[in-house]
């Protein structure tokens, strides 16, 4: 039997002792993936990539407003193992979801009854509205990242997609227009109106380090984290969705807010100037407003903060962040202000916020490198303890954008050697 084996170094490097796993799991996924491929669409595939997941460390719904976002592009991910056709077709098949689903480039519509391969539809749409002159293909997906839970699942199958059209139709995207695509397809076809945060993660994401993203003119620097700080998901387990949530409100609110101040958006007031000017805004949207406006200020001290490892103010500024979301920007749930109780009691917690959208989903703590089985363990027993449900609590590390795979064939007893440092 024949054995792909990855040679991305990206994904097999060896960090710490939890991703000293890696290279086993991932040839577990290869071969679940081959299996579901020749089972589901026969033959074996040709193209892989992957595309990541991301958490934001610090900047709640600055992106929209066109402020800064400290995210982090992370190592679970979505991978497509596809193989190229000769005709306009493409057809799909999800592992996650066991289901199949297709469609041709001529006739590209919304399907109603196969909500996740609408992020696939909108990208071949919005390539092919583009001019890119695209060819069908035969594919496998799969994902570690969790769906609604604020990880960023569709970016990341998003812009999977746009590089497995780019690999079998053979162009090349630069990352932040390849990141400005995918989120026109969430926002124009699945009808979504998300900001630019989680493609541009996806997208651009490098291992090794935090982005400090611009989102007024799309730039970004990488941030290190410092040494003995880890980042860790802590998962409410109670599902958002941003479609038809509060979200498109506070999008208007701010909106609306910028408006009234005379500016294009929020992120052109600094917090003097918002505090001279508040008094000319309804209350609510005031409130909105500073939540913002604060936020955004946070975004370039957590950058300073976790570089230099101050852990005094990662606390403050993560405090700050949640209190905000909770009592100003209103995205807070009660499953969010249990589960930060039970970080903010575990040991060797730095500090922790909400992530994402809000309203549910997953929330990141910054714990100390040596006590995070501790903290993962004390998280679980506490939100079990007042929720009855185990929340899901891992480490991440910094993760690449997308990136095509390479493999070679050959038996199983070759992935001994893949630990070594050179492959
Ligand atoms: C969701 C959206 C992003 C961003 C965040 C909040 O993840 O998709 O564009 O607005 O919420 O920061």
């Amino acid at each position: 039997m024949l054995f792909p084996v990855p040679l991305n170094a990206a994904i097999l490097q060896i960090q710490s002792p939890e991703r000293m796993k890696a290279p086993a799991l991932n040839t577990l996924r290869i071969e679940t993936i081959t299996t579901a491929f020749r089972e589901q669409l026969g033959g074996e595939p040709a193209v892989w990539c992957r595309a990541p997941g991301r958490v934001d460390l610090m900047g709640s719904h600055t992106d929209y407003n066109l402020g800064y976002v400290l995210t982090l592009a992370i190592d679970r991910d979505t991978w497509i193992a596809a193989r190229p056709r000769e005709d306009r077709v493409v057809r799909l098949y999800s592992l996650n979801l066991a289901k199949a689903g297709g469609f041709e480039l001529e006739h590209i519509s919304r399907a109603p009854g196969a909500a996740w391969s609408n992020y696939v539809r909108g990208v071949a749409s919005v390539l092919q509205a583009e001019g890119f002159a695209l060819k069908g293909f035969d594919a496998v997906v799969h994902s570690t990242v969790p769906m609604s839970s604020g990880l960023s699942s569709s970016a990341a199958l998003e812009c999977a997609t746009a590089t497995v059209f780019e690999s079998v139709s053979g162009f090349t995207l630069d990352p932040v227009e390849k990141a400005r695509l995918c989120q026109r397809a969430e926002n124009q076809f699945v009808g979504v109106n998300c900001g630019i945060l989680d493609q541009y993660t996806s997208c651009c994401g490098q291992a090794g380090c935090a982005l400090l993203l611009d989102c007024r003119d799309l730039s970004s620097q990488t941030v290190p984290l410092a040494d003995g700080i880890r980042v860790v998901i802590c998962d409410t387990k109670f599902k958002r969705k941003l479609a038809g949530s509060e979200y498109g409100q506070r999008r208007a609110q701010c909106g609306k807010g910028a408006r009234l101040l005379g500016i294009k958006a929020l992120r052109e007031v600094s917090l003097d100037q918002f505090n001279a000017r508040e008094k000319q805004l309804p209350a609510e949207v005031a409130r909105r407003c500073r939540f913002i406006v604060e936020e955004n200020d946070r975004v370039l001290r957590m950058a300073k903060a976790l570089t230099a490892g101050d852990e005094a103010a990662i606390r403050a500024l993560t405090a700050a962040s949640f209190k905000g979301a909770c009592t100003l920007y209103e995205i807070g749930a009660p499953v969010m202000v249990t589960l930060m109780e039970a970080m903010l009691q575990a040991p060797g917690v730095i500090g922790a916020r909400q992530a994402g959208a809000g309203f549910g989903g997953c929330m990141v703590a910054f714990v100390r490198d040596d006590t995070v089985e501790a903290f993962s363990r004390s998280v679980r027993q506490a939100y079990h303890a007042q929720m009855g449900i185990t929340p899901e609590v891992y480490a991440v590390e910094a993760a690449a954008g997308p990136e095509l795979l390479s493999f070679v064939c050959g038996q199983a007893s070759t992935l001994a050697g893949l630990e070594g440092p050179d492959r």
